[in-house]
């Protein structure tokens, strides 16, 4: 078959690869039909996550139809159409067993695209296949499935919900990435206030304003200011770090109010300085944290009941192998306009 292969920081390619086989009774090969690039695909490219080694096929947000199954997953057979979630779960560690899938110390957390092979191929082999696939409905398009891969529950867990966001709030998002937009989309849920949104490209600036964004505001436009003159003076009661970078995490910092939550859900590759000294009197929380998907079932139902418009968030189109191509596109979003991309299956 032929999967996307990463050849160490910056080197990526389509080639040739063995098929994947089952290689434990809770395995299965589903067969990718649509998958998705994300932020932290970049950031492995750029060398951010170095457990990432070369000759690993990257990719972690995929929806496909199972090939077979090992001989312990009883819930799947041949011919489903399944969701491959970002995160796989034992289910039997202590951190599994407490709804905390991401930390899984069985084998499971983000292994796909990561320490192990993952979906950004024709066909691949999903680990714990029984409690790391969600069977889809038939009135779930493929396009809105691969959104809740990762996107949205971890804009949710991550963002929203350790942001603890609550009615009236000023909920600040910095980095209007797919995941910043998804955390746009699943901070409304709670109706707050309004929502400012930070970020440097225009193209995913006027993108948060349609996802609902009440201002825009570029890193240069003074967000502290800003942020101020629409609070009384007060500072953010949540803020959501969405891009990963040490300018990010400060600037959020500087953004909360007194009592309020930075919610950090950006993946890091190099330390970011917490002034402790400016914010030890402040009162202030900061969450991070990988997603657990924990949500994934509501978001499904959620996704059924048309809680969210997932059609804009899908930007551009390709077929599997024009992966390199979709790459290029969703790498470079201020020229291109990308937010999420979909390649499937021709
Ligand atoms: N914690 C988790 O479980 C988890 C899961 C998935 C993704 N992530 C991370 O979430 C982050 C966002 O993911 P994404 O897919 O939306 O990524 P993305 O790369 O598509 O978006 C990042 C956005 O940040 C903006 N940006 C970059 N530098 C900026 C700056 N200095 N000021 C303002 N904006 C800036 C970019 O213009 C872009 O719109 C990434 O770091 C990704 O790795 C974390
Ligand atoms: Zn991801
Ligand atoms: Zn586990």
């Amino acid at each position: 078959m032929k999967a996307l292969v990463y050849g160490g920081p910056g080197e990526k390619s389509w080639k040739d690869v063995p098929d994947p086989r089952l290689a434990g009774p809770r395995d299965a090969i589903v067969r990718v039909d649509a998958v998705t690039i994300c932020g932290t695909d970049l950031h492995i490219l750029g060398g951010d996550v170095p457990e990432v080694r070369p000759g690993r096929i990257l990719g972690h947000e995929a929806v496909g139809t199972v090939m077979s199954v090992g001989a312990g997953v009883g819930n799947l057979a041949e011919g489903d159409r399944v969701l491959a979630s970002c995160i796989s779960a034992c289910g039997v560690c202590r951190f599994c067993r407490e709804g905390r899938y991401g930390q899984c110390l069985g084998g499971g957390g983000w292994i796909l695209g990561h320490t192990v092979d993952g979906v950004q191929a024709e066909y691949a082999r999903i680990p714990f296949a029984d409690l790391s696939t969600y069977r889809l409905p038939a009135s779930v398009p493929d396009e809105a499935a691969v959104l809740l891969a990762d996107i949205l529950p971890t804009s949710y867990e991550v963002g929203v919900l350790n942001g603890g966001v609550t009615p009236g709030d000023t909920v600040v998002v910095v980095g209007a990435g797919p995941i910043g937009l998804a955390a746009i989309q699943t901070a409304k849920l709670f109706s707050p206030s309004r929502i400012v949104v930070v970020d440097k490209a225009q193209s995913r600036l006027e993108a948060a304003k349609l996802f609902g964004a009440d201002l825009t505001l570029r890193p240069e436009d003074e967000p502290l200011e800003a942020v101020r003159a629409v609070t009384d003076g007060l500072g953010a009661d949540v803020v959501i770090e969405a891009v990963g970078t040490p300018a990010t995490f400060e600037l959020c910092a500087t953004l909360v109010r007194p009592g309020g939550r930075l919610a950090n859900v950006g993946v890091h590759g190099s330390p970011a300085t917490l002034h402790l000294e400016q914010l030890w009197i402040r009162d202030v929380t900061i969450t991070t944290g990988l997603v657990d998907t924990r949500t994934t079932p509501k978001l499904l139902d959620m996704l059924v009941a048309g809680q969210f418009d997932t059609a804009q968030m899908v930007t551009h189109r390709f077929a599997l192998g024009e992966i390199e191509q979709a790459y290029d596109v969703f790498s470079r979003p201020a020229e291109t306009g990308a937010l999420k991309v979909v390649l499937s299956r021709g």
